[in-house]
């Protein structure tokens, strides 16, 4: 169960990818640039799926992590601009092979952490022969300016936890409030230049 698993997961994620290049190259003829500036996926490895089961007081069972972990299939891409997060999501929306079983926009409510992204549960028609097996992934969409502060604040969340946690994560707060300031900026000049 769990190896046919892993098929159908890889197979959803290449899917995802393919469909991210292709929405990409259909943009890029109308816009002449890349919205999509880098993409990637990995599926979970199952080390770090009995983890999560663990932090998150789940039973160790294949079936329970098939309901409850999202990211079992995970694809995240960088996008150039914030209009661009939305319009992505909005055209893999529409797909036919494609449901949205769930939202969380980050960037219009940041986490606490400060962490900003749109994040999009989906589940993918993967065509096999018996039929379409929709399999669900957890599709993260963001600039290169939040990807910067998601990894940074992943490192330096090993090294908190301390008396000065507090302070810390003061600081990683604004500092992604500057982010979405530049975020902001950067497209504000783009259509500054588009109106010329
Ligand atoms: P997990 O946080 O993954 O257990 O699932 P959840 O159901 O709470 O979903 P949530 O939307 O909160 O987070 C999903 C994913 O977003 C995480 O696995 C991280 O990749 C990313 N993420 C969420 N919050 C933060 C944050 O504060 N900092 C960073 N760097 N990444 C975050
Ligand atoms: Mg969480």
């Amino acid at each position: 169960m769990e190896g046919e698993f892993r098929i159908r997961g890889e197979c959803a994620l290449r899917l995802l990818i393919t469909k991210l290049d292709i929405i990409n190259s259909a943009l890029l003829i109308r816009r002449s640039r890349n919205v999509i500036q880098m993409r990637s996926g990995r599926m979970k490895s199952f080390g770090s799926v009995c983890k999560k089961l663990e932090r998150k007081g789940l039973e160790p069972d294949f079936d329970v992590a098939l309901e409850r972990i999202n990211d079992l299939v995970g694809v995240r891409a960088i996008c150039s601009y914030l209009d661009d997060i939305y319009q992505v999501a909005d055209l893999l929306k529409k797909q036919e092979d494609v449901r949205l079983l769930k939202e969380k926009d980050y960037i219009k409510c940041p986490k606490k952490s400060g962490y900003q992204s749109l994040h999009l549960i989906l589940e993918v028609a993967v065509p096999f022969q018996r039929g379409a097996q929709w399999t669900k992934a957890e599709l993260q969409l963001r600039t290169a300016a939040m990807d910067y502060w998601a990894s940074l604040d992943h490192q330096l969340r090993y090294k908190k936890g301390n008396r000065q946690a507090q302070l810390i994560d003061g600081e990683l707060r604004s500092c992604a409030e500057t982010i979405a300031g530049l975020d902001e900026r950067m497209l504000a000049i783009r259509r500054k230049i588009e109106e010329i």
